[in-house]
């Protein structure tokens, strides 16, 4: 399973590269909201230079002329970026459009399998459910997780499921099991996922037993 960082923070994208799991990103208009001084172009452009994966660009206007022409000019900006378009009737209308022109697109703000049906039908490489925001309501959003993936397996779909509104690492387990192609994570929970307890007790302990075995070496050498 591939994993994206959910983030337009630089820092956080050069982070998770160096680490050497970035397979892309994803911004959405909120995110942006966080990053003051630069303008939205400015941030992908920067966020293109760090990573050739995927990097998902989400277009605000709600009528299908906006969609096409923020779409359009998002894919100029650089060879990696997907138009991030929103489900809806404009919206279907306007990845099946950007299908024909060659621009790849990430299809948002998906929460039944339906939907998700109908994006990949349009034409979108990246079928975006929700599973916090439907835990969040109360449903369970990793089953609208599993029968995407299944329909798209059983029907021989060229598209990805990509696993959003990710809230903790138990999601990113629970995607990968159900064979999402992609998970988008939020730096928060890919800091969680390297970290356990016993991971860091191990570390102290090693060093101690390291230093007390070399401590031992050079008493002995001395005689
Ligand atoms: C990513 O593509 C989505 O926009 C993002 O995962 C939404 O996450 P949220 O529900 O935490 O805002």
């Amino acid at each position: 399973m591939k994993l994206f960082l959910d983030t337009a923070e630089i820092d956080e994208i050069r982070t998770v590269a160096r680490w050497g799991v970035l397979d892309g990103v994803t911004t959405n208009p909120t995110l942006f909201s966080k990053i003051k001084g630069k303008t939205y172009d400015e941030v992908l452009q920067e966020i293109c230079t760090i990573t050739s994966g995927p990097v998902s660009a989400e277009v605000v206007a709600d009528e299908l002329d906006g969609m096409l022409r923020e779409g359009r000019h998002f894919a100029k900006l650089a060879d990696n970026i997907v138009v991030k378009v929103p489900m809806s009737e404009t919206g279907l209308e306007a990845i099946s459009r950007f299908r024909a022109e060659g621009i790849k697109t990430n299809c948002t703000l998906i929460f039944t399998a339906n939907q998700g049906l109908l994006a990949a039908k349009a034409g979108a490489s990246l079928l975006s459910p929700f599973v916090g925001r439907l835990d969040d309501i109360n449903e369970e959003g990793m089953t609208v997780i599993r029968e995407l993936v299944e329909i798209v397996t059983i029907h021989d779909i060229e598209t990805e499921v990509l696993t959003a509104s990710v809230r903790h690492p138990r999601h990113v387990t629970e995607a990968a099991l159900a064979g999402s192609h992609v998970a988008t994570l939020p730096f928060k929970v890919f800091q969680q996922m390297v970290r356990h307890p016993l991971t860091d007790k191990g570390i102290v302990q090693f060093k101690k037993d390291w230093e007390a075995a070399r401590a031992a070496m050079a008493a002995n050498a001395k005689g």
